[in-house]
């Protein structure tokens, strides 16, 4: 493996096959060094602007993951020793912002960055009190859109939690593979109760619950199906 080449396609067609939604954990619990590893690459992902608007909850105390349970409501999945929380975060953009000034990796911010983070993307994401900025471009995209390409979203507060979910589960898959990669396993969720999790968690009401991640050792009878997809050229147009 050259460091160009760090993975072998034949190395990740193995990692992204042996990934499969289980459902029974053991109750061995996931080291946190391990924990902190696949969320150091999950936050590689790829990223709207490089804004990195997620945010995660590790949730590993025991009477926490006993509410979480009920919050999944008492889905098997869920009782796993370990949960990961994975929020979008469409309003921190502009702290991004600012510290992606603040923490540039050279010794100079160059103009074209300064600019972007201070003008464009305040400009792009900046929606306005109730979203009235987002109906004043929505309507200016209009206008300008009859001459030339452009970007016409997120446009909308409801637009920006998509923005940010867009991001959010990029981050979320690679936290997925990082963690089959340490031999453990994991199953996404998004059967839970919304409102008990905000409740329970004290999560931000600008923040968007993407999906929980039960995570853990596999436990006997761990994956309840056999695979199923369906075929590619059913779902890809080529061009
Ligand atoms: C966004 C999302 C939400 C999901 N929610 C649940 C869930 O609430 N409960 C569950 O048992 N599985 C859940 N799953 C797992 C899927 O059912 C599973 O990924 C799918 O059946 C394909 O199986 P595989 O992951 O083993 O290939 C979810 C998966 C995703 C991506």
């Amino acid at each position: 493996m050259s460091p160009e080449h760090p993975a072998t396609p034949q190395a990740l067609r193995a990692l992204i096959e042996q990934r499969r939604a289980v459902r029974r954990f053991t109750a061995e619990p996931v080291p946190d060094a391990v924990i902190r590893d696949c969320l150091e690459l999950a936050i590689l992902a790829p990223n709207s602007c490089n804004l990195q608007p997620w945010s995660f909850q590790v949730i590993r105390d025991e009477q926490l993951l006993q509410r979480l349970r009920s919050v999944c409501m008492g889905q098997q999945a869920a009782k796993a020793p370990l949960i990961i929380v994975v929020l979008a975060r469409p309003d921190c953009w502009r702290d991004s912002c600012e510290q992606i000034i603040a923490q540039w990796p050279e010794p100079e911010v160059p103009a074209p960055i300064r600019h972007f983070y201070s003008k464009t993307a305040p400009f792009q994401y900046n929606q306005g009190w109730l979203g009235w900025r987002g109906l004043l471009k929505r309507q200016l995209v209009r206008v300008l859109g009859w001459r030339r390409a452009l970007m016409r979203t997120p446009n909308s507060h409801a637009q920006m939690r998509l923005w940010a979910v867009k991001s959010t589960a990029l981050a979320a898959e690679n936290l997925m593979l990082a963690l089959q990669s340490h031999g453990y396993c994991s199953c996404p969720l998004e059967g839970f109760d919304e409102v008990r999790l905000r409740r329970v968690l004290e999560i931000p009401r600008a923040a968007v619950p993407v999906m929980l991640l039960a995570v853990g050792k596999p436990g006997e009878r761990a994956v309840y199906n056999p695979r199923l997809r369906f075929p590619l050229e059913q779902r890809v147009e080529w061009h």
